[in-house]
């Protein structure tokens, strides 16, 4: 899912990969529709509504969109939930101190690990008083909505008693992340577990490196060292 650094394409290697992960889901979907089993993809083949179920390619469709929606964000949030709160040591003392839940709230709002989004205009539309035609093409900037200052006051500072409620991270509207809950809940168990472990952490700045991507920002490699609670 990452470029190299300045490029605008991914590189040969992960259009090969993606190739793979298709022709991988392809086989297995075709496993399952001869022999079902108790899991998800099982599922997908048996939903049905009236008479219209997913057809194979719908369902590798669905199985792509996951893992990439399900995953890459996730992980990319436990980054840069580590980078914020050690970038503001008075707020990850809180953090540390039982804090974890709002911690994850702001370092999404702070720094979305979804920061752009793409649509389609299917009628004229005039947002802000910007005219915008039907058949156009959007980008609508989470992170930058995310530090609106008409919505949030000094939107720049990470703060973890904001009220995060307007925050766009898992996106609005009819395609609204379909598992935020789940998306927060591995955050509050990685975290917390290391809350319960760490005492306290120093990131090294010069080693740390971020992923390049046409719409998710976060990080490679974040090379701590930490101090064990005893
Ligand atoms: C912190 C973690 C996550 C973040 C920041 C995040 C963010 C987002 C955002 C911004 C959207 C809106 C996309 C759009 O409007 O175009 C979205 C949609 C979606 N997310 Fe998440 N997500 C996270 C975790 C997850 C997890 C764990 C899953 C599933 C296992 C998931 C599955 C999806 C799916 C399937 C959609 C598409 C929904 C649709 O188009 O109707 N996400 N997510």
């Amino acid at each position: 899912m990452y470029r190299d650094e300045e490029a605008t394409d991914l590189p040969p290697e992960a259009l090969q990969a993606i190739g793979a992960l298709v022709g991988y889901y392809t086989e297995l979907t075709a496993e399952r529709a001869r022999e079902r089993r108790d899991d998800l993809l099982s599922g997908l083949l048996d939903a049905a509504e009236g008479d219209d179920r997913l057809t194979p390619e719908e369902i590798v469709g669905v199985l792509i969109l996951l893992v990439g929606a399900g995953i890459e964000t996730t992980m990319l949030l436990l980054g840069n939930a580590w980078h914020a709160a050690w970038k503001h040591p008075d707020e990850r003392a809180r953090t540390f101190a039982g804090r974890v839940e709002d911690w994850i709230e702001e370092t999404l709002r702070w720094d979305p690990p979804t920061q752009a989004l793409a649509r389609t205009t299917t009628e004229d539309v005039e947002p802000h008083g910007v005219k915008i035609p039907a058949d156009s093409r959007v980008l609508l900037l989470v992170g930058s909505a995310n530090r609106d200052p008409q919505v949030f006051s000094d939107p720049d500072r990470f703060d973890l008693d904001r009220d995060t409620g307007p925050s766009l991270a898992f996106g609005s509207g009819r395609h609204h992340c379909l598992d935020a809950n789940l998306g927060r809940l591995e955050a509050r168990i990685a975290l917390g577990e290391l809350v319960g472990a760490i005492a306290d952490y120093e990131i090294d700045a010069v080693a740390v490196k971020r992923v390049h991507s046409s719409n998710d920002r976060g990080f490679a490699s974040l090379p701590t060292r930490i101090t064990a609670r005893r």
